[in-house]
């Protein structure tokens, strides 16, 4: 989605706006843009349509240089993708302001300001914000007088980058329901709406709390809370390795994640088991006393993050005999659910930023007010980390591919240890049950690892889908999820349209789709469902469809005409089957995208991070 990055140094932060925004291209976005204030107070900006190399290419041919400046990189909501919409905007040639977010009485600020005299530049509902600040500069002694009066007339979200060419020294910045940080440099201050932007200057972080609005000059940062009160907020030391956003020897960082798969499960277990136990205070340390005051489970997600919890409803009912819900945070945010006192209200998130989840998680506190909440995140100084009560990271370290791999699978270990946490407090899984948990997961990198040796085999696969337009992706139990996280990697990355369905719903209507152009793929475990599914299988078969098979090695599905059995492992269990069965799928959508020639990280239309509504 947007971001942003701006500072104030003591030398030309131009360079250092186009390198961040570089560095935040992986978030999704269609046009980018840079201004910098000149040594004779002129506001100098570049705008382009498409990627920030083309950004850079007219930065090449104009070059622009000042030593206070903002960037942006726009994902479009108002407005289409083209030069005039793209950030920074700016207001009578003195205010210029980058904003992630939307602000959603725009329409009705436009009017009035437009009765005002002033003349509108682009389609976008930022361009109000430039024009307010402007107009309450008059009545202002800063920048950021003008900045706070302008807030409290905005209704929506915001993280907000102001500089003016009226007071040359300044950059103030804003959030409100949009991440913002200060980065502190030795050659300068800086803002962000992500840690990596400014990696390459500085690794000190200040993370912004809601509300908070910034006064930054080369010197001093003065933090003011909503009620204009100054406050402190705590440096961090960020731990993020600037060699965890190259490449190395991947094409893409989507096959480079997929591949980490292994050591990046080993790091989410790493001191969250014991030999052969769970450490329940791997969620927080009030988490023992917490599970023993629920009864069930709601958890709330969206996209992968929302399969992971459909997994992790079967493992709770199933194992830990706890009653769980699942919803898509988009819709449970503005319906009037029902919620139990003694509910665990899980909000499952890779960013920890996307809009419809902490809004899902703040309405589910406003409603009833004696839940518990805990966030499965993998990112820690993220929105959700602070408004929940317990916090689980799932470690995996940055996903910079739009299409989530290690993420889900680091989120399905993380679901899996809570399921083992909650049946042992529950008293429905015992000791030897817990240790069979335990080792199962302490297989999962090298049972990963033996999986990924079927890529070559895979890759082959993949050519069968050149000429597709559509695919079916069939599971049953927890691998209907599964088949719902394979259907959804096809869609993002290869275009190519993609559906799941549990296996047994097939004759209640898909079946008719069922034709020779109608690849169908699916995964069969060796469990309890497995002689229902063949039977399923069976069905599709016959009526002429190409099928893929991903099975266990003792499923022994057999084998026919037109279908391609490719034997994973043997020997995986409820917990392990749908985490494993996850790879193939994943290997799949990534080669099909390859022989598609797609931007395989960063597919069109998508953001990383969701962060409007
Ligand atoms: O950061 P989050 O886990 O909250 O993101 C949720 C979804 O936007 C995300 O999983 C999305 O569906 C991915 N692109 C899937 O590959």
């Amino acid at each position: 989605m947007c971001g942003i990055v701006g500072g104030i140094a003591n030398a030309n932060i131009a360079p250092l706006l186009l390198e961040g925004l570089k560095r935040l291209e992986y978030r999704g976005y269609d046009s980018s843009g840079l201004i910098v204030l000149s040594k004779n107070n002129k506001l100098l900006r570049q705008r382009a349509i498409g990627k920030v190399c083309n950004l850079e290419n007219k930065l090449k041919t104009n070059k622009i240089e000042g030593k206070i400046g903002l960037a942006h990189t726009r994902w479009a909501t108002h407005g289409e993708p083209s030069d005039k919409n793209a950030h920074p905007h700016i207001s009578k040639n003195s205010i210029s302001v980058v904003h992630n977010g939307i602000i959603e009485n725009y329409v009705s600020l436009k009017k009035s300001q437009i009765q005002q005299g002033y003349q509108f530049s682009s389609e976008t509902d930022t361009e109000v914000i430039a024009h307010a600040i402007d107009f309450f500069t008059l009545s202002s002694n800063s920048l950021l007088e003008a900045v706070q009066k302008t807030l409290k007339t905005l209704k929506g979200s915001y993280g907000l980058g102001v500089i003016s060419s009226n007071h040359p020294n300044k950059l103030i910045a804003a959030r409100k329901g949009s991440p913002l940080l200060i980065g502190i440099g030795d050659n300068g201050n800086y803002i962000a709406s992500d840690q990596m932007a400014l990696l390459s200057v500085t690794k000190k972080f200040i993370f912004l709390e809601e509300e908070d609005i910034v006064e930054l000059d080369l010197k001093k940062i003065t933090i003011y809370n909503s009620e204009g009160t100054i406050v402190e907020r705590p440096i961090k030391i960020s731990n993020l390795m600037e060699g965890k956003f190259d490449l190395g020897t991947y094409d893409h960082f989507m096959q480079k994640e997929i591949f980490e798969q292994p050591q990046a499960i080993r790091d989410t277990l790493e001191s969250r088991i014991t030999k052969d136990r769970v450490v329940i205070s791997a969620f927080g340390y009030k988490a023992k006393e917490d599970f023993q005051k629920i009864n069930q489970v709601q958890i709330v997600a969206c996209g992968s993050s929302y399969h992971a919890a459909l997994v992790a409803k079967y493992w709770l009912e199933d194992i830990a005999k706890i009653s769980c819900n699942v919803e898509v945070a988009s819709e449970y945010r503005y319906r009037r659910p029902i919620i139990l006192d003694k509910t665990l209200f899980v909000a499952i998130s890779q960013s920890g930023e996307t809009a419809d989840i902490l809004e899902a998680l703040k309405i589910a506190k406003k409603i009833n007010k004696k839940i518990i909440t805990l966030c499965i995140s993998n990112s820690a100084e993220s929105s959700i980390t602070r408004i929940s009560d317990l916090v689980f990271l799932t470690n995996a370290g940055p996903e910079v591919g739009v299409a989530s791999t290690k993420a889900f699978t680091t989120q399905l270990v993380g679901l899996a240890l809570l399921t083992c946490a909650l049946g042992v407090i529950k008293k429905s899984i015992d000791k030897s049950q817990e240790k069979n948990i335990v080792n199962g997961l302490k297989r999962l990198p090298g049972l990963i690892d033996e999986t990924l040796l079927q890529e070559n085999q895979i890759q082959k696969l993949s050519t069968k889908f050149i000429d597709k337009n559509s695919a079916l992706f069939l599971g049953r139990g927890a691998m209907y999820a599964i088949a719902m996280e394979g259907a959804l990697k096809l869609k993002e990355i290869s275009y190519i349209h993609a559906e799941a369905f549990p296996a047994g719903e097939l004759k209640h209507g898909p079946i008719a789709l069922i034709d020779n152009n109608m690849p169908v793929i699916a995964v069969a475990p060796n469990d309890e469902l497995l002689s229902k599914l063949k039977s399923n299988l069976q069905e599709v078969k016959s009526r002429g469809s190409q099928m893929i098979v991903f099975e266990d090695k003792d499923s022994k599905v057999m084998p026919m005409k037109g279908m391609e059995i490719i034997p994973i492992t043997s020997n995986l269990g409820r917990i392990t089957a749908p985490i494993i069965f996850t790879i193939p799928l994943q290997l799949l959508s990534y080669h099909v995208a390859l022989i598609k020639g797609t931007d395989i990280d960063k597919p069109r239309n998508l953001a990383k991070s969701v962060t409007v509504e």
